[in-house]
């Protein structure tokens, strides 16, 4: 990988700008070893709750045309699982993420006061699951979010981010980036799928996932550009000390440059992830490289958070 598309988030080092989200092919430690012998500039595991879960109910998984829908439901190993795997993980040499998604303030208290003494690098807390019945995304709740951070915040020393749900109006990004500035976040990460979405099968006649009635988190091309303006609304209004890592319909180096554009330190990748394996970061890697060297940019700094008006 070359120095040019190298970053840092909360200023631990990346080899490059791209690495793989929390969601497809990240749950077993296969899986995640995988990833440590990848491109993926980092490891980031599938959010992990305090139980191992299977997860929703068959199909809630479906590729479409311009990317898929899905109601995983969080199926992971449980977060002791995770923890103990992690010094064999750190083995590949390249930063850990771990993302957390508890179901209760005191399960996400309990999760990141645990990996706040393990190996991880980062800790993401997921606040934006729309995918589990009767549970609504923490992220659509400000009091609730403000209620925790002022908890999660204390629990160590350890860069924490919050991954967020997409949000459609300037009076949520405002509030959300006030309550974020009180406290400690040294990143965050936009966007979650579009959550509770519908596709409807006309033949069937029927929805294409089962969870939920059909309804279920809509990713991939279809939501680059609500990915691409949260990345942009927040860059603006947090502090450049605080990361963005954007995550929406990235498949090509055309679509991190996008990303970096709009004010991302780094990408994370899914749906493209789940189609094509872990070959997919080098080739998006390779492509981010090239488009930076034939435009003669020497860094990411160059160029983030760099969108021109018109
Ligand atoms: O359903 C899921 O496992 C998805 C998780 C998420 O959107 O964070």
């Amino acid at each position: 990988m070359t120095k040019r598309i190298s970053t840092k988030i909360a200023e631990i080092p990346l080899a490059s700008f791209i690495f793989n989200a929390s969601g497809p092919r990240c749950t077993e430690e296969d899986e995640l070893n995988l990833l440590g012998t990848s491109a993926s500039a980092a490891i980031m595991t599938k959010s992990c709750t305090m139980e191992p879960r299977e997860g929703n109910a068959e199909p809630r998984y479906q590729a479409l045309p311009y990317g898929s829908i899905q109601s995983m439901g969080l199926p992971n190993l449980g977060y002791k699982a995770y923890l103990e795997m992690l010094p064999r993980l750190k083995q590949a040499g390249k930063p850990i993420v771990v993302s957390i998604s508890g179901f209760s303030l005191a399960d996400n208290l309990t999760m990141v006061k645990a990996f706040q003494t393990s190996c991880a690098d980062l800790i993401e807390v997921n606040f934006s699951c729309p995918n589990i019945e009767g549970k609504a995304q923490v992220g659509y709740d400000f009091e609730q979010t403000e209620r925790a951070l002022e908890q999660l915040c204390e629990l160590g020393s350890k860069p924490i981010g919050l991954k967020l749900p997409p949000y459609f109006d300037f009076s949520h990004f405002n509030t959300m980036a006030n309550i974020i500035k009180k406290f400690p976040v040294s990143f965050i990460t936009c966007i979650n799928s579009v959550g509770n979405t519908l596709v409807i099968d006309p033949e069937t006649e029927s929805a294409i996932i089962k969870p939920k009635g059909g309804f279920g988190g809509l990713c991939g091309d279809y939501i680059k550009p609500i990915g691409l303006a949260n990345v942009r609304a927040f860059s603006q209004l947090l502090p450049s000390s605080i990361d963005i890592i954007g995550v929406g319909g990235i498949k090509t180096g055309t679509d991190a440059f996008e990303y970096l554009l709009a004010g991302a330190s780094a990408v994370q990748v899914a749906t493209c992830f789940e189609k094509e394996g872990v070959e997919c970061f080098d080739r998006i890697a390779k492509e981010l490289d090239s488009i930076m060297a034939a435009k003669q940019y020497s860094s990411i700094a160059a160029v983030k958070g760099k969108l021109k008006m018109i």
